[in-house]
């Protein structure tokens, strides 16, 4: 029997639902640093999906998707992270599963999606390990309320971006500069993933549950840069591949962040008793976020990417975030992945490429550019499957135009062109192209 294949798209709740403030929703980290200045916009504009709840179904119906993955915002179920339940929250959720099951689409669940109770912040946020313990409560409210409908769970989405990016770098929320924390807030994400994952399974033994890992696959400027890029590879994505599938944190780097004083004690800092295991709990599929490769060099260990986006214009092969466009990339990685892991199923759970394109006077938005980039993907996806790879889905980031982070309403990934002053949507010729696409491979 072949195995079914799932057409999806991505989003999350932060970049598109707006109504920060509405019907008992608490505030999260990053509304907290979107209040604070640190977004190029605010959160307010986000494409208020919390409004336009039957236009964005709609727009998921006509594009005849299998599923769509969402996440859910832990404060809009629990405000402050573990203390009383806003009925209001749920009810959101359940009123926006029900519709896409009434409409054939099958519900992938992010419950982690980077918003964290700013609360919960305040007790240490992922530094602490109450965290992990007020994340598998709220995993098991959201398992009690939806899982008669949640087709897939995704647990965490890229843990690497949480810790590093929010706690090393200080860019993203929580916005903290510090190596070490960096790595307690990703063994807590890793913890709290496996954690999660067996609160779902009490309530469900039948549950499909995964996790959503980022990457980014590397290769040495030149022959003297190949150490350089095995600790890049590490660095970004041994360190939670690893751990995942049972092999532990990777041995090479241990000894190097020993070494450079990020982890003065070595793993005694980090991991305890049964920690280990606990992060290995079997899952169902493997989610991987793929947007772009890196060439390493002996200069620069870490990336060759461009500090931030580079915005319109870019040079042929790149997309306005400034990431090469590498299709190829991902059907070496997905084989990688099998290869050194051997995970059950694979979901490609977000792919996507930002260009700027808007509407012309006829009100048609022609992403030649996004057309081609989802097109290699999709097939550099099938490649990889026809050879042996056990691919089973594959989810376009994003469906809408949608608050990229920091980034604000600069990148545009969407499907959809979304007008940030008055939330309209106008499908881009990529929604037409990806619609065809999915009906071809069902003919
Ligand atoms: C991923 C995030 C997603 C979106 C895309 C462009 O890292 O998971 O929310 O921002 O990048």
């Amino acid at each position: 029997m072949t195995r079914p294949f799932v057409w999806g798209v991505a989003t999350s709740a932060f970049q598109i639902e707006g109504a920060r403030r509405e019907d008992g929703k608490g505030e999260s980290i990053w509304d907290r640093f979107a209040d604070a200045g640190r977004l190029r916009d605010l959160g307010d504009l986000a494409p208020d999906h919390y409004h336009r709840l039957e236009e964005d179904l709609d727009l998921l119906g006509g594009l005849g998707v299998d599923a769509y993955r969402f996440s859910t915002a832990w404060t809009r179920v629990v405000p402050d992270g573990d203390g009383e339940v806003n009925a209001a929250g749920i009810d959101f959720y359940r009123r926006l599963t029900d519709e896409m099951v009434q409409r054939g689409i099958q519900p992938y669940l992010t419950l982690y999606h980077w918003d964290l109770p700013q609360a919960l912040q305040e007790k240490g946020g992922w530094r602490s390990r109450h965290t992990i313990d007020a994340f598998a409560r709220y995993t098991r409210i959201m398992a009690e309320s939806l899982g008669d409908r949640v087709a897939g769970w995704i647990t965490q989405n890229e843990p690497w971006v949480s810790a590093f990016i929010g706690h090393r770098d200080g860019v993203f929320a929580p916005g903290l500069t510090d190596w070490e924390t960096a790595l307690v807030a990703g063994h807590n994400l890793l913890l709290s993933h496996g954690r999660a994952a067996g609160a779902i399974r009490d309530v469900d033994p039948e549950a499909r549950v995964g996790i959503a890992l980022d990457c980014r696959p590397s290769r040495p400027a030149d022959e003297g840069s190949a150490a350089a890029n095995r600790y890049f590879d590490g660095f970004r994505n041994r360190w939670f591949f690893d751990p995942v599938f049972g092999l532990g944190y990777p041995e090479d780097m241990v000894a190097e962040y020993t070494e450079r004083g990020h982890l003065p004690a070595g793993l005694d800092d980090l991991v305890r008793d049964g920690d280990l295991d606990e992060i290995a709990t079997p899952i169902d599929f493997l989610g991987v976020n793929y947007y772009t490769t890196l060439t390493i060099s002996s200069q620069n260990e870490e990336s060759d990417e461009p500090e931030g986006p580079v915005g319109p214009g870019p040079p042929s092969g790149f997309t306005e975030m400034g990431w090469r466009n590498d299709p190829l990339g991902l059907r070496d990685f997905l084989a990688r992945v099998t290869h050194d892991y051997d995970p059950s199923s694979i979901v490609v759970t977000e792919n996507g490429a930002s260009y700027g394109d808007a509407p012309d006077v006829s009100n048609r938005v022609e992403d030649n550019r996004r057309i081609e980039y989802l097109d290699q993907h999709i097939d550099a996806t099938l490649s990889a499957r026809d050879e042996g790879v056990p691919v089973d889905g594959y989810f376009v980031w994003s469906l809408l135009d949608n608050l990229e982070w920091v980034a604000g309403f600069s990148q545009r990934f969407g499907l959809v062109w979304v007008n940030q002053q008055t939330g309209e949507r106008i499908p881009k010729d990529s929604y037409y192209w990806f619609r065809d696409r999915i009906r071809a491979t069902r003919t």
